[in-house]
């Protein structure tokens, strides 16, 4: 998925990542004084709220993407104890042993070799410390998308047929799976858990809205199918959601799959 616009990525889904980052860091088991990596730090949700934890961290956040980066390093307000630079996850410009736990919050889903990406997280990790990674359950546990999609299948079957067609089948579907990548990037005491937020919109307009403001791939999607069908989807969208409070309010639960592991460092061999 490309990403073309922060502060729009932020209204879509950024916002969530702010109320999962919370939950992600109490199972990373981050500790106080510890400095941690933050791989692919978009806006900053996770840098910031490890900020915020009152633990006297000290937060490197990296992203492949300059406009990110720059984003982030703002929303800290130039935070003394945050720093962000420009790198992928896949070669890391740390030396070996430099945090003591690195974090990637909705990132794996991204990269095309998440294995080597593990592997580099753990390289710049002290021995012992934590790898940990969390991604949206978009199998079963996300009705803020899975909703949108069925709207879309109701009113443009051949479309969406056809993107799902193009669109790369994922390469991790489960807790399970993600296990295993931790497994193959050499690390130990692995351990997976879900975490679940409820995504709280105030109103149809404040869940939709995001959608039509063309921040990924799903929302140019969805802004080109809503005016071909001239405002169906939006129409049969509002029409799937279902519990709505008297005051316009609802509520849809969203499930992410955590792992964690502990860096292992191969052991110098005696002369
Ligand atoms: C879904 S966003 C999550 C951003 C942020 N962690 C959050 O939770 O809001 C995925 C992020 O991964 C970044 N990304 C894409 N490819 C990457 C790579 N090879 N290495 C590191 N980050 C990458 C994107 O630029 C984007 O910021």
């Amino acid at each position: 998925m490309s990403f073309s616009d922060p502060a729009r990525y932020d209204r879509f889904m950024g916002r969530w990542s702010r109320c999962l980052a919370p939950q992600f860091i109490r199972f990373s088991g981050i500790g106080d004084g510890q400095r941690v990596l933050d791989v692919g730090c978009g806006t900053g949700s996770l840098a910031r709220a490890l900020l915020a934890t009152g633990k006297e961290v000290r937060v490197d956040g990296v992203d492949p993407v300059e406009a990110f980066v720059e984003y982030a390093r703002h929303a800290a307000s130039n935070d003394e104890r945050a720093v962000f630079r420009a790198s992928p996850a896949e070669t890391l410009p740390y030396d070996d042993k430099t945090f003591d736990a690195a974090l990637a919050l909705l990132v794996l889903q991204e990269l095309a070799d998440p294995v080597q990406a593990v592997r580099e997280m753990a390289r710049v990790t002290r021995e012992g410390g934590r790898i940990a990674a969390c991604q949206w359950d978009f199998v079963d546990g996300m009705p803020m998308l899975s909703l949108f999609w069925r709207a879309a299948e109701m009113v443009a079957p051949a479309k969406v047929a056809a993107r799902r067609a193009k669109t790369p089948s994922r390469r991790v579907n489960g807790p399970g799976d993600l296990a295993e990548v931790w497994r193959q990037a050499g690390l130990a005491d692995v351990a997976t858990t879900i975490l679940e937020i409820p995504m709280r919109f105030c109103s149809f307009e404040d869940y939709w809205r995001p959608f039509r403001a063309g921040a990924t791939p799903t929302t140019d999607f969805a802004e080109t199918i809503n005016s071909e069908t001239e405002g169906k989807l939006e129409r049969t969208l509002r029409g799937l959601i279902t519990d709505i409070e008297p005051d316009g309010s609802f509520v849809l639960r969203a499930q992410a799959w955590a792992v964690a592991g502990c860096a292992r460092h191969a052991r110098a061999s005696a002369a």
